[in-house]
């Protein structure tokens, strides 16, 4: 596709709805997922090109000082646990509101995050911060379900105040699983946060209308809000949802040849190098779905993919 404009790649689009595709055609053996590290990278330009954190600290900002606020009443420790935290900087936000909501108050912060590269970043970032003299940390470089069966070898587990999920249920092995034993880990009054897609973004509708435009490199759920309360509702867990608006511009996913297109196409396959291995009608395809209003929106001249959140707040 050559460059064009919002409203030329608009008005192509209807035409691609009557190509058909068979699914075999969507895995070639070129095609495959994207490495640890390569997610690393992708998932920085989609969190540069998107309001994925505004949006979570407009939810800081508005909803987790009352949140916080009931969170270990009258202990002179708080317990937190992150769950594939990654890099950290929400975890740090978090803390610090606990600080403010709870002044004088030691914090005990756990983490659950198995790529290597972002618990060193998240403690290079820790190293840097000089107002978290009350706080510890501890990282346990495994993934959730490798934490659950170390806990339940230990025939222990701890219990936590604070219990956060934020954008990682995606990648877990047993979603209704998981959400049971974290929320096992709750101590009395504790809450759990888990933070996913709402079922009002556009990757719902990819997820749900487009699938078959997905290439089957892509290993992870297909995940939105409802799914999570579906689980909740079976565990008898009590819950509210807050859902919060988020954009991702992915205007230059339609430049042929821009790197950072194909790094967002890389996140949203889940392949790597897509548009450079993808057959040329699954591309297209995709491209197409990206554009549809149920997807995206326009905005001065920008094309702007509902990143729509919604934060659940379960209680132990
Ligand atoms: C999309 S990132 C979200 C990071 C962070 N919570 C945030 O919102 O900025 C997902 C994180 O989950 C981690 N992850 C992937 N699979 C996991 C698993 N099975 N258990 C725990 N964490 C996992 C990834 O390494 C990554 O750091």
């Amino acid at each position: 596709m050559a460059k064009m404009s919002v409203e030329e790649i608009l008005a192509s689009s209807s035409d691609m709805q009557s190509i058909f595709v068979s699914q075999e055609l969507y895995m070639i053996p070129s095609m495959r997922s994207l490495t640890a590290e390569e997610y690393v990278e992708a998932f920085k330009s989609f969190l540069d090109h998107s309001t994925e954190h505004q949006c979570m600290d407009e939810f800081n900002k508005e909803q987790m000082p009352d949140i916080m606020a009931g969170l270990g009443t009258g202990k002179s420790t708080i317990n937190v646990l992150g769950v594939g935290s990654g890099t950290g900087e929400q975890d740090l936000k978090m803390i610090r509101i606990l600080q403010a909501v709870h002044p004088g108050v030691y914090i005990d912060n756990e983490i659950v995050e198995p790529n290597p590269q972002h618990v060193a970043a998240y403690k290079e970032l820790v190293n840097q911060a000089p107002d978290l003299q009350n706080v510890s940390f501890i990282w346990h470089q495994l993934t959730s379900l490798e934490y659950e069966q170390q806990m339940k070898e230990k025939g222990t587990h701890k219990k936590f105040d604070f219990i956060h999920m934020i954008q990682m249920l995606y990648r877990v092995e047993d979603i209704p699983n998981t959400i049971k034993f974290f929320h096992s880990c709750l101590d009395h009054h504790g809450k759990l946060l888990i933070i996913i897609l709402s079922d009002s973004s556009g990757w719902a509708s990819l997820w749900k209308k487009h699938r078959d435009c997905l290439p089957a490199t892509d290993s992870g759920h297909y995940i939105t809000c409802s799914g999570i309360t579906e689980v909740l509702r079976r565990l008898g867990a009590q819950h509210r949802v807050y859902e919060l608006p988020s954009g991702w511009d992915i205007t230059e996913c339609f430049i042929e040849g821009d790197p950072l297109g194909g790094l967002m196409m890389d996140f949203l396959t889940g392949t790597k190098n897509f548009l450079g291995t993808a057959p040329a009608v699954l591309r297209r395809r995709l491209r197409d779905a990206l554009c549809q209003p149920e997807c995206s929106s326009t905005r001065d001249g920008r094309v702007i993919f509902s990143n729509n959140l919604s934060m659940i707040v379960v209680e132990s």
